[in-house]
């Protein structure tokens, strides 16, 4: 292929930035053409392509967000939709596309490989929601982030003597709130894949009341409910002192860790060298430590495993 274009969609996740980079690099030093689609999906319906030069990627690398700008786009799911975007592309030159998102997208790129344009996913989302790679970039970035807001929270928890509630994103997915609640010390960790009820979470505080805990932590997945929800049932049923806090978009963005950064500059790579073979259809991922590619319609009909081992381990190291 001569000339390829990338784009960013759905949520916005630290790491597309350099996994734009590396697209852009990576093809030109190949000796392609590369465009940026602003807008995601959107972009493609709309015509809003920019021919990307060794510049346009300067001094992004460290930055959150996606330079491309993202968005989430319903008409991309009708055939006219589809059909205005291989237009579009075919009007601009271009042979092959790079997506970087998450499972939505990912259809996306499907349709259009579907219809004889070749497409390519990279995993973008700081839900890590996908069952064929073992990471999506951002989840890394944003575990830190969570991590850091938790022992904000703990210090005024521990010298209040009170128990905080954190809701954390997620979607349906309950990897935010796992990692993040092991490694931020929760007391309880609730999840959408191990859901539990009042009594069990009134009972798991009490126990740390007899072990001489004065404090706690919960880290909520949203997929699992609501902080202030929980606060109000949880009140009428403990003598300690509940307070919630919903993270909300304080988790998305940031400067990208040294993974997100790295990972996203393998993926970007290797998807241009599947687009440089003429191969689409195929999604980019990470397994056993390696960078690999699979098929898009087998890669988004995986089921994800919820570690149950890490959960109970959680558990035994926060009584
Ligand atoms: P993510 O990619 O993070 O999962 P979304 O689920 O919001 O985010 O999907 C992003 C975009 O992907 C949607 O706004 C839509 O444009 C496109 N999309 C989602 N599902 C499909 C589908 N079945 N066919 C075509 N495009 C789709
Ligand atoms: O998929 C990323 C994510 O941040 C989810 O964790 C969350 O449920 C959703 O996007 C929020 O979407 P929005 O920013 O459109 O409210």
């Amino acid at each position: 292929m001569k000339k390829i274009a990338v784009l960013t969609s759905g949520g916005d996740a630290p790491g597309m930035n350099a996994a734009i980079r590396a697209v852009v690099r990576y093809g030109i030093g190949m000796g392609m053409e590369v465009m940026g689609v602003e807008r995601g999906l959107q972009g493609l319906i709309d015509n809003a392509f920019i021919p990307m030069n060794m510049r346009s990627v300067s001094d992004i690398i460290h930055r959150g967000g996606t330079i491309l700008k993202t968005a989430r786009c319903p008409e991309f799911k009708t055939e006219e939709g589809q059909q205005k975007a291989i237009a579009n592309l075919r009007k601009n030159g271009v042979e092959g596309l790079i997506v970087i998102g998450g499972d939505g997208s990912f259809m996306g790129a499907k349709a259009m490989t579907d219809r004889g344009f070749p497409s390519i996913g990279i995993p973008g989302t700081i839900d890590n929601d996908l069952a064929y790679t073992e990471y999506t970039l951002g989840f890394d970035t944003a575990c830190n982030t969570i991590l850091d807001a938790i022992n904000k929270i703990r210090d005024t928890m521990s010298s209040h003597e009170r128990v905080s509630i954190i809701e954390v994103m997620g979607r349906n997915c309950g990897d935010l709130a796992l990692y993040c609640g092991m490694c931020g010390g929760a007391e309880v960790i609730i999840v959408p894949e191990h859901p539990l009820t009042i009594d069990e979470i009134v009972e798991t505080l009490g126990g740390g009341q007899a072990h001489g805990k004065t404090s706690g932590i919960i880290v909520l997945a949203e997929g699992a409910g609501h902080a202030d929800d929980l606060k109000a049932e949880l009140g009428s049923r403990t003598d300690m002192t509940i307070k919630s806090t919903k993270l909300g978009h304080l988790q998305r963005g940031g400067s990208p860790s040294c993974r997100d950064r790295y990972l996203g500059t393998c993926f970007g790579v290797h998807a241009v060298k599947l687009l440089q073979k003429g191969i689409g259809n195929r999604i980019v991922g990470i397994k056993n430590n390696k960078i690999y590619d699979m098929d898009i319609i087998e890669g988004v009909a995986m089921k994800k495993n919820f570690d149950t081992e890490l959960y109970e381990t959680a558990q035994i190291v926060s009584r």
